[in-house]
């Protein structure tokens, strides 16, 4: 078989460790060696051929140039593209596998100071085109600039799935050494504590996750042992669903007020929930993002003039009622236990969004550009509870929830919607950063809308953090506990906390890592953070706690070096117990590396190096009370 070799140096690996502190623990690439996919496909153009490749405008000249090179002495050159959009495309159909995720690579290059963008087009089952950017790079000057291990996968259902490239003006194109290989596969971590279980008096543990981020078997194993609720990322949102073919069609039938759905793009992961047992938090229904503009023009033209309120409030029904039938009739046993009926209406300072369209500025409504102010909101909540199924609750959901003006607006809307026994609940995104705000601020909030007496869910939690060196993670991992031990004080009031997103490098934050995992799977330091003190923690191993006897047989009889230099957790012996030796650490237990004890790696004396050693020494570099100790020989006589 033949591999993509992934190389990282271990002097490279090193070095991010130290500038990056935990967070480069996990960048895997990481175990310093290499890691290695499948190659699927390569083309270094070496041999000329360039025939996997057509252009996407039907114009362009795809040939073999020897006027650069990366490897060898040939490349692929594009002439004559007529649009930016134009550019060569490679096919993927009946190459890939749905359900395993890939990296491609290749160098390319432009004229000067060129973006290109590397990306991704497919159909899904209602016949619509899907264009996803996977990664984009700026020609610096005359030179080549590289997309190194580029992750994707390919979406169950969908059709005539392409990568392309093209760039921002119609600059000839080369492109070298153009590789698609399996992605390097990680394990989830299944010693550890799963945090449903330790939150299970208390409230459910959810995450989000889009359709592209459990390709890997391993994000969906993360999900299912620590979640029993899922949140689609996109996929339930208006622009996902909105059929416009359909719209279109059903317009011109005469009726310019049934927008048509279509849930194509979420079947995989409803299917995931389905097959799985997951309840679903569904969203989002009424919202002034990811909802395009001609929803709310006259026959559905991007052109066309805004609608008026009768014909808006008409189209919201109907998009409702369709949203929970398509949902309902299809996925009858998905426990859909809560729905975001409406999202982000207020401002910080309590007052409502500019009515106008999204290509203007994004914070406008389109909403708001037809009814004139808020009051689209009640009407949402009458018809979501008039279509949503029994034992569905129906949520507003904000963002910036602790900003004074913004809690006492949506207090008061949320006051007045319950007189009415049209909402049940609150839910508070919690997209944080470790500056702002105070957990007490936070707290506050919090408090104001358990005062309510509605139901609160946290159902976007994410902090991030740009210092990322180990003070930096502690501190995220410090606001992440002082968070969740506020949401276990008023757990009586809260049914879900919500993570927004699985692994750092896939989380819509990813470059100041919010999550409580790393790319490669590992927990970070908030994961310990939030289940330490939790009375119903469950023992990391019966290794923690247990100085086994059959670890002391087990290693032992040859060679026991000298234990009087040993300091326990300092693996890399430079004097100091650290963030460095975390990472050393995960290293070797990730590799499997074999110890004779006593080794500093042994960080709970057990005898054995594994996840639980990575627990102790997670918890000792967070000021948890532990002690490391090392394994001591037993007498000899
Ligand atoms: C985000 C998604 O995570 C991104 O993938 C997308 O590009 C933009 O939207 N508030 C919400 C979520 O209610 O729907 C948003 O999700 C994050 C902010």
């Amino acid at each position: 078989m033949k591999t993509c070799a992934v190389k990282k140096c271990l002097a490279a690996v090193l070095s991010a460790v130290m500038l990056t502190g935990t967070a480069s623990v996990m960048s895997i690439s990481t175990t310093g060696a290499e890691t290695t996919g499948t190659i699927i496909y390569s083309n270094d153009f070496e041999s000329g051929d360039v025939s996997a490749f057509t252009g996407r405008g039907g114009v362009e000249s795809i040939q073999v140039s020897t006027q650069y090179a990366v490897s060898g002495s040939s490349c692929m050159y594009v002439t004559d593209r007529e649009k930016n959009w134009n550019g060569p495309q490679f096919l993927l159909d009946d190459l890939l596998e749905v359900g395993v995720q890939y990296t491609v690579s290749a160098n390319v290059r432009a004229a000067w100071y060129n973006n290109i963008n590397l990306s991704m087009e497919y159909t899904d089952e209602s016949g619509e085109r899907h264009y996803t950017n996977l990664a984009a790079v700026n020609n610096q000057g005359d030179g080549w600039s590289e997309f190194d291990a580029i992750k994707f996968s390919i979406p169950e259902g969908v059709t005539k799935s392409y990568l392309y490239f093209e760039c921002n003006d119609q600059s000839d194109l080369y492109i070298d050494d153009f590789t698609i290989c399996t992605a390097p596969v990680y394990e989830i971590q299944q010693d550890i504590p799963s945090l449903k279980d330790v939150y299970a008096n208390y409230f459910k543990i959810g995450a989000a996750a889009t359709t592209d981020e459990i390709a890997p078997k391993s994000a969906k194993d993360l999900i299912l042992k620590h979640c029993n609720s899922l949140t689609l990322g996109n996929e339930l949102k208006p622009d996902a669903i909105l059929d416009k073919n359909a719209c279109l069609e059903m317009a011109a039938s005469g009726d310019d007020t049934n927008p048509q759905v279509n849930i194509a793009s979420a079947r995989p992961l409803l299917n995931f929930c389905r097959d799985n047992g997951l309840s679903v938090r569904g969203h989002v229904l009424v919202w002034h993002s990811q909802t395009p503009d001609w929803f709310f023009r006259e026959n559905y033209d991007e052109n066309g003039a805004w609608v008026t309120k009768d014909v808006m409030l008409k189209r919201m029904e109907n998009y409702i009622k369709n949203v929970f039938a398509a949902v309902i009739s299809e996925y009858p046993t998905v426990d859909f236990y809560a729905w975001d009926v409406v999202n982000e209406c207020w401002l910080d300072d309590g007052s409502y969004r500019n009515g106008g369209t999204q290509a203007d500025n994004a914070n406008n409504s389109g909403w708001v550009k037809v009814f004139g102010d808020n009051s689209f909101i009640e009407s949402a909540f009458a018809y979501a509870r008039k279509y949503a199924p029994e034992g569905c609750k129906l949520y507003y959901n904000d963002f910036n929830e602790y900003m004074p003006g913004k809690t006492q607006a949506i207090y008061d809307m949320a006051m007045d919607l319950k007189e009415k026994g049209l909402i049940d609940g609150i839910g508070l995104q919690s997209h944080l950063d470790v500056g702002f705000p105070t957990a007490s601020a936070y707290k506050k909030a919090l408090e104001k809308f358990v005062s309510t007496g509605l139901d609160v869910q946290i159902t976007e939690l994410d902090i991030t953090t740009s210092d990322i060196s180990e003070a930096g993670f502690e501190k995220q991992a410090q606001l992440y506990s002082d968070i969740l031990d506020a949401c276990v004080e008023y757990a009586d009031s809260i049914s879900a906390v919500v993570f927004w997103g699985t692994t750092d490098d896939k989380s819509w934050r990813s470059s100041r890592y919010p999550l409580l995992f790393n790319e490669d799977f590992t927990a970070k330091p908030a994961y310990y953070a939030i289940i330490d003190n939790m009375p119903d923690t469950p023992p990391v191993t019966s290794t923690v706690t247990e100085q086994t006897t059959e670890a002391t047989t087990t290693t032992s009889t040859t060679e026991v070096p000298s234990v009087k230099n040993l300091i326990p957790g300092d693996v890399n012996e430079d004097g100091k117990v650290n963030g460095l030796d975390l990472a050393l650490l995960r290293q070797a237990v990730l590799t499997n590396q074999a110890f004779v004890m006593p080794a500093a790696e042994d960080t709970n004396g057990d005898g054995n190096v594994n996840a639980a050693d990575i627990v102790q020494l997670t918890r000792f570099l967070l000021g948890r009370d532990v002690e490391l100790k090392s394994w001591l020989p037993a007498p000899t006589n």
